[in-house]
């Protein structure tokens, strides 16, 4: 009986000469292929792996999946790696590789493959949620072993299998794309000196060319999911993100540009484009701030976002750890139900409004007005006590001075 094997496929050259290499090396293979948001076309796919050589060809929209169950509880912990990069390309991994075990063990598979490269951080995270999923599949990650030196030679072989190479001339870049961001590398970008050229870019406008008039946005969130956008309603969270993608691609939100910590030790030049992202991480972040007690928020902000981010990016998704976290996020996010108005301007989201009717924000105890009802006088005897220590301590060094 031939090895079947259930092959991660996007359908471009590498994972096109990956089927044909398997098939090769003697696998029966079976191509994968999610719709996560990517924005493209995928109805050729079964086509195009059917003819490098596939048995089967197996497409799905998990648009929604992706949006609900990673985009979501990421945003809820505002993880950003390095403080900066909101994660689209490492949440997809967990969720293809869900897929592909799933597949796995319905077409009765021994083997998954990927095509990652071995100096990146996505074959960890395939393999990671793989194992932590079903321990006894092995994973196969042909362009780490296999002869092709360059691009050239893969179109080479393509060619002698009859395998469709796109004609168009590609562009320099290395690019992963989903609903929640684009990931850019390679080309001009491998110098982290040379500002991104504007043919980097695949959806945010530049902020030069951007609007010259600011555009407000207010988005309504029930208990820490959006729901609405500017009044309109949406049952569909992926739907939601791509208007939000859009309305902030048009005002050139979302463009980060950071040299960042690969897992295997290197540290690359990458560019991101995620407007959505950006904005609701702006957006959740200032009403949870609003709906959460001043211990539970502090607690958060210094645990929760870097150590989130970085299991997410260290492809940890399928640990306890993981979920335990998200059980305190939603637990945060329990109030965090009420409005936010954010203005969009060349390139930058603010932040200029928000409401909720689980506001801990009381106006009759910030105010400066006569309305104002604080208890100064208990002001002064807190005082006095919180800053006990202190004025021990300036005893003691009084004395020794
Ligand atoms: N550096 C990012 C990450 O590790 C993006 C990698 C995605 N791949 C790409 N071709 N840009 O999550």
């Amino acid at each position: 009986m031939a090895k079947r094997v259930i092959l991660a496929y996007s359908g471009g050259l590498d994972t096109s000469v990956i089927v044909r290499w398997l098939v090769e090396k003697g696998f029966e293979v079976i191509t994968y292929t999610a719709d996560v948001g990517q924005g493209e076309e995928l109805e050729e796919i079964p086509e195009k792996a059917r003819s490098a050589g596939a048995v089967e060809a197996v497409v799905e929209d998990l648009r929604e999946e992706f949006a609900r169950d990673y985009c979501m509880p990421t945003m809820r912990a505002l993880a950003l790696y390095e403080g900066k990069y909101p994660l689209s390309a490492a949440l997809s991994r967990p969720l293809i590789s869900k897929k592909l075990v799933h597949h796995a063990h319905k077409f009765k598979a021994d083997y998954v493959a990927h095509g990652s490269t071995g100096k990146g951080n996505d074959q960890v995270r395939f393999e990671l949620s793989v194992w932590a999923l079903d321990p006894d599949i092995e994973v196969l990650a042909p362009v780490r072993e296999w002869e092709f030196k360059s691009r050239e030679e893969e179109i080479e072989y393509a060619r002698k299998f009859n395998i469709p190479v796109k004609a168009t001339k590609e562009k320099p870049y290395s690019i992963d794309s989903n609903l929640w961001g684009i990931s850019i590398e390679c080309g001009p970008l491998e110098d982290p000196w040379q500002e991104p050229p504007e043919d980097a870019f695949e959806i945010t406008t530049s902020p030069r060319e951007a609007p010259d008039t600011p555009q407000y946005v207010e988005i309504e969130f029930d208990k820490g999911t959006p729901v609405a956008v500017n009044g309109e309603r949406f049952s569909s969270i992926h739907r939601l993100v791509e208007t939000l993608n859009r309305l902030g691609a048009r005002h050139g939100i979302g463009r980060i540009d950071m040299v960042e910590n690969r897992l295997v030790g290197i540290k690359s030049r990458e560019i991101y484009e995620a407007p959505g992202a950006t904005i609701l991480y702006e957006a959740y972040r200032d009403l949870l701030s609003l709906t959460t007690d001043r211990f539970s928020f502090h607690y958060f902000m210094s645990h929760i976002p870097h150590e989130y981010a970085k299991m997410v990016y260290e492809g940890l998704w399928f640990s306890p750890l993981r979920e335990a976290l998200d059980s305190f996020n939603e637990k945060l996010a329990e109030n965090a139900t009420g409005k936010v108005r954010l203005r969009l301007y060349k390139g930058s989201v603010a932040v200029v409004g928000r409401e909720s009717e689980r506001s801990l924000y009381v106006e009759d105890l910030a105010t400066y007005s006569p309305q104002d009802s604080f208890d100064h006088v208990a002001g002064m005897h807190f005082t006095k006590v919180y800053g006990l220590p202190l004025r021990v301590l300036g005893r003691v060094r009084k004395k020794f001075r």
